[in-house]
Order: structure tokens, then sequence, then C-alpha cells
């Protein structure tokens, strides 16, 4: 009897265990527990409990009772199973149109980087080779080179980061100008965008790294005129409309005449606002001729050959473009900043 009840039990369990969709348990429970022939039933039905006395009688009832509640048991536990199978893979099948598409995480791109490739592009356009230039840089090639006084004020400590081998941290991308026309000659046309470094207090419009992107276009016969026609043409395709520039006298020790190129204001078309402080005119970027003794440093021979030079501040164009209020944003690693970029150029 207990053999015969061991036998059922484990080759129900095997069946149930091979059952893979909700009729195929409903066999195994007809050929178990079916009221005409199942093994189970038959089992019970078979027993003749008239022939046994009554301690037998309890025994074997009680076996054959367990093992009828074993198999109810076993086939219902089974029976959720495979349904609850039959309903993932049914919901995983099935699209709902209505449902939003899934957010993919693409990550953005810095306005500054935006800028930078948008810049390179256009120069690129207008024939200007692009060069990188060094972080870590000579006070030769950042001061003496570009005619800047050993005494003059940008050189102090509260300006510069030195470093303990007495190279420095580049304070603006001009550092790249003498390198640039020794490694090229002239004709030369290239712009050198990357990041500089000042030692300065952090506020809303100051960082103590930026980035600039540095032009330079030296030949026979380079005046203003041209300077101002390649800034035309710059500023028309970064700000997608027609815009209009003046120039103010600015000193740099490296430009002559040197100037301060202004932008008429974007936010009130010059009427005058807040943003340009009732000018009708934001500053945007100083440039100027290049100083003789700079073309002189350079291997260039001033008599024959002139330039401009000027120095965009692409973090500064980045916030006009954009409206960013803060200049801190940019480094600040806050996502809910960077998201509201796109993630391509
Ligand atoms: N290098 C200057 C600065 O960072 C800007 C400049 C570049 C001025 C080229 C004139 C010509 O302040």
């Amino acid at each position: 009897m207990t053999a015969d009840t061991d036998a059922l039990r484990e080759a129900l369990l095997h069946e149930l265990a091979e059952a893979r969709e909700p009729d195929e348990v409903e066999r195994v429970r007809v050929k178990f527990l079916g009221q005409k022939d199942g093994s189970i039933t038959t089992l019970i039905r078979g027993t003749n409990f008239g022939a046994l006395d009554k301690d037998e009688r309890r025994v074997v009832g009680n076996e054959l009772s367990g093992l009828k509640s074993f198999a109810e048991t076993a086939i219902r536990d089974a029976r959720q199973q495979v349904e609850a199978v039959a309903a993932r893979q049914r919901r995983r099948g099935l699209v709902d149109l209505t449902l939003p598409g899934e957010r993919v995480n693409v990550g953005s791109i810095n306005p500054v980087n935006t800028i930078q490739l948008f810049l390179e592009d256009v120069f690129r356009g207008m024939g200007f080779m692009v060069e990188q230039g060094f972080e870590v840089e000579t006070e030769y090639y950042n001061f003496d080179a570009l005619n800047v006084a050993r005494d003059h004020p940008a050189r102090d400590m509260q300006d510069t980061f030195w470093l303990d081998s007495g190279a420095l941290l580049r304070t603006h991308t001009s550092a790249t100008q003498v390198r640039a026309m020794r490694k090229y000659g002239t004709p030369l046309r290239a712009i050198f965008p990357g990041r500089c470094f000042r030692y300065e207090a952090l506020d809303a419009s100051h960082e103590t790294s930026f980035y600039q992107c540095e032009g330079l276009m030296v030949d026979r016969g380079v005046t203003v005129a041209n300077l101002l026609s390649v800034m035309q043409t710059l500023l028309r395709q970064v700000f997608e409309r027609d815009v209009s520039v003046r120039l103010r006298p600015g000193y740099f020790p490296f430009v002559e005449p040197g100037f301060e190129l202004d932008l008429s204001c974007l936010i009130c078309s010059g009427e005058g606002c807040r943003v340009c402080k009732h000018s009708g005119w934001v500053e945007l970027m100083p440039c100027g001729m290049v100083h003789p003794r700079v073309l002189e440093a350079a291997g260039v021979d001033p008599e024959t050959h002139s330039g401009f030079a000027f120095g965009l501040g692409m973090t500064r164009l980045a916030m006009l473009k954009y409206g960013i209020p803060d200049i801190r944003l940019f480094d600040s690693g806050d996502w809910r900043f960077y998201r509201q970029f796109p993630a391509t150029v």
C-alpha cells in the first residue's frame, strides 16, 4: 500500500514538472484524479475497506486521503505557476500604442562644446585651420612673445597660476599665436579654441577656468575691414540673424590698434534693456591688428605682412546665445542644467 502511494506521488510530481501549459496540467489531473479511471481514484475505489479490521481501516483510510489531498494541492500549485508564466508572456507580447515611449538617457553636450564645434565648422568654412595649443605654457609664449612687459599687472601672482617648474597655466589662447606662426609661417588663418585659467574670485561671471577661441589671420595687406567682415559673417551664423557690430578702442599689448568689439543687443535689438545696461550694445570680444613686435617674435616681417587677432570668449558666447545667467553652472556637474541642452550638435 505505502509503496503504491509513494510511487503515485513521485509519478505525479514528475509529470507536473513537465507540464508547461494549463491544459497539460489538466491532462495530468485527469490521469491521476479523473472520476472515471484516474489512477488515484481507481486505487481508492479498488480498496476493499470491508475486508479490513478497524485499525487497518484507519491507517489505510488516512494514507489514501493524504495521497488525494497531496495530489489536489500539487495540481493546484502547478496550474497557478503555468498560468502566471503564460500571463507574463502574453503581457510581453502586447504593445500598448497609447503608452509614452521609454525615455532613453543619452546624456547631453556641454553648451561650450557645442559652441566650439560650431565655431570650428564656421571658421573652417572661411578657410581657417584649427590648432589646439597647450594648456600648460611657458612665460615666453603667454607673455613675452606677446609684448606683455615684465612689469605688466597681468603677470601678478593674483592673475596667473604658476607651476613649481616655472611654467604656467595659460591665461589666454593668445599664447598659441606665436607658436602657430612659427610652425606654419604665412599666410595663416587659424583659430585656437581651448581652456584658459586665471586666479580669480568666483562670481556669476568669473570662473578660474573658462574657454576662449582665439582667431588669427596673417597675410600681406590684411586690414581692419577683413577683421570686421569675418566677425560679421561669424556672428550672423551664431545668432541666426543679422547683427550689427561696432568697434571701440581697447588696449592690449599685443595688438595695435586694439579694439573692443560690441554686438547690438539681441534682447532689445538696440532699444536699451537691462542686459545691455540701456546702451543697446553688449561687449563681446577684444580684438585688433597684430602688434609688429609680435610678428617679429614669430619671424614674420611687419613691413610686408599684417594680421588681425581676436579673443572670443566661448563661455561668454554660450551664455549670450542660450541665456545662461551664471558661469558657475557650466562646471557645476548639475544634471538639471546639462539636460536642457541637446545631445547632438
Ligand atoms: N587674449 C586677450 C584676453 O584674453 C584677448 C585678445 C585676443 C585681445 C586677441 C586682442 C586680440 O584678454
